[in-house]
């Protein structure tokens, strides 16, 4: 617990720098990190910036996968996560190209789009770190409630709630929101060697409170993480209010 959302990014960024120095990679041997959306990671990503900068830490050998990706939107969408994460950090820092890998929304078969990335993910030795946030609903990725715990990568409909969360970024226009998005399943997130989530503001307390304290249940994906021998879920005070 950290007192407010600065201080819960401050302290993730740090881990995350400590864990790929630590690990030491190669290029025969990647750190291979899995990386969210949303609005919450986005002073990590100015952290690790910052770090890499001054630095003080280097993503030449770090592989990147992302969780999720909009239907429907083209690629250069301004809210496209395509978008989100050349802008707040891939543009910034030294992953190389080839390294990065962002589901297509655009595919034209998105069933082999999902296959080939769980495919991938397994060719790079599966994931050492993902790092995630949730939605209101207690959702990791686009799992929204209901999602089988066992899933993969596949293409999932929005739940209502998560539209109109997200309307925030399409102009409170509900009917630009993308309804359909590609993401990696609970199962795909609970395989990572370590999942770390960051979950700040009073408007995912009792998210916080249902996916800790309550029974592991798929109508809370992230509850999932219950099961995980590696989990860190770093909060603000104001998650806190339901515990
Ligand atoms: C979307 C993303 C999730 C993210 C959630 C919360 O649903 N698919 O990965 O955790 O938004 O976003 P925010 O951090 O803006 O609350």
């Amino acid at each position: 617990i950290r007192e407010d959302p600065a201080a819960a990014s401050a302290y993730i960024a740090k881990y995350i720098i400590d864990r790929i120095k630590t690990f030491n990679p190669t290029a025969e041997h990647p750190f291979v990190l899995g990386l969210p959306t949303g609005s919450s990671p986005v002073k990590i990503y100015q952290i690790l910036v910052e770090k890499y900068k001054a630095s003080e830490i280097s993503f030449e050998h770090v592989v990147t996968f992302n969780m999720d990706e909009y239907i429907g939107i083209p690629r250069e969408h301004p809210e496209s996560y395509h978008t989100f994460m050349y802008k707040h950090f891939f543009s910034h820092v030294n992953v190389h190209p080839k390294n990065i890998h962002i589901l297509n929304g655009n595919a034209p078969d998105l069933e082999a789009e999902c296959v080939a990335y769980e495919a991938a993910i397994k060719a790079h030795g599966g994931i050492d770190l993902f790092l995630g946030g949730i939605g209101p609903d207690g959702h990791i990725a686009f799992n929204e409630p209901g999602s089988s715990l066992a899933s993969r990568t596949r293409v999932k409909t929005l739940a209502y709630d998560t539209i109109l969360a997200n309307s925030r970024f399409f102009g409170n226009d509900l009917d630009k929101v993308p309804k359909m998005a590609l993401t990696v399943g609970v199962q795909t997130v609970l395989e990572a060697r370590e999942v770390v989530i960051i979950i700040t503001g009073a408007h995912k307390a009792l998210a916080l409170q249902k996916c800790i304290e309550g029974g592991v249940n798929h109508m809370w994906t992230l509850s999932s993480l219950q099961l995980h021998p590696h989990p860190m879920i770093v909060v603000d005070e104001d998650a806190t209010l339901e515990l």
